[in-house]
């Protein structure tokens, strides 16, 4: 499979996933995404551009501390959950969603948004050049002295190494395919950047086993 074809069926799968399975990761936010209301309001930001938001457990969080949130994903399925949640927790003036494929270039202006907040998006079925250019990304769209936060599986996780190998250090489960990072990929992320934490964490049963990293766009 080539890496078109890995992007366009995971693409379908995970639009199938949300679609089968509403609000799988539930309404209450990430451990991450708590931590990261806390760095935002610290640094002063107001508003946020959410990647890889699924159906919103993070953004909608996020709005409801009183940040303008963007989310993005390239699941519409996803996305309209999270609108339809949006309205019922009355933050819907707070919160717009864009279709859109991380793989692509971000229909943002320069220096335009406080924060990026990806949780378990970079990590997804994407080649390490992709992960790059969405970083590059991320730092463009940003103000200077602007936080990315970012998580991923690393190559600490039980899964890495393991099931379906796709190339890449991206390996499949059960349909889902992911890149795991090691720690020279997170410090060529950097480049440019201050880097602020690399914080390990745990997140659900298996456990995954994730890194949270702050870095900033320098002033
Ligand atoms: C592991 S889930 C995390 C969802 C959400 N951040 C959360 O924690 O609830 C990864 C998300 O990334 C999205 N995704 C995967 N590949 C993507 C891509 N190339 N462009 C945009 N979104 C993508 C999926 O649709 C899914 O919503």
């Amino acid at each position: 499979m080539n890496d078109e074809d890995l992007a366009q069926a995971q693409r379908r799968h995970w639009q199938n996933t949300y679609t089968a399975h509403p609000s799988m990761y539930g309404e209450a936010p990430s451990t991450a995404a708590v931590h990261a209301a806390g760095a935002f309001r610290s640094a002063g930001a107001r508003d946020v551009l959410e990647l890889g938001a699924g159906h919103g457990r993070d953004a909608l969080y996020l709005a409801r501390e009183g940040f303008t949130v963007q989310a993005a994903d390239f699941s519409a399925a996803g996305l309209q959950q999270l609108r339809a949640a949006a309205l019922r927790q009355q933050v819907a003036e707070r919160v717009t969603t864009t279709v859109h494929d991380v793989r692509v270039p971000l229909p943002l202006e320069d220096a335009s948004v406080d924060a990026v907040f990806a949780h378990m998006l970079l990590c997804m079925a994407l080649s390490t050049e992709e992960i790059h250019a969405a970083v590059h990304e991320g730092r463009r769209v940003l103000r200077p002295g602007g936080i990315f936060l970012y998580t991923v599986r690393h190559t600490g996780d039980a899964h890495y190494n393991s099931g379906i190998a796709r190339g890449d250090d991206i390996f499949e489960h059960g349909g889902f395919a992911v890149h795991f990072f090691d720690r020279s990929l997170v410090e060529q992320l950097a480049d440019g950047w201050n880097l602020d934490e690399v914080h390990a964490f745990e997140e659900g049963e298996l456990p995954r086993r994730l890194w949270r990293i702050t870095q900033s766009r320098p002033r």
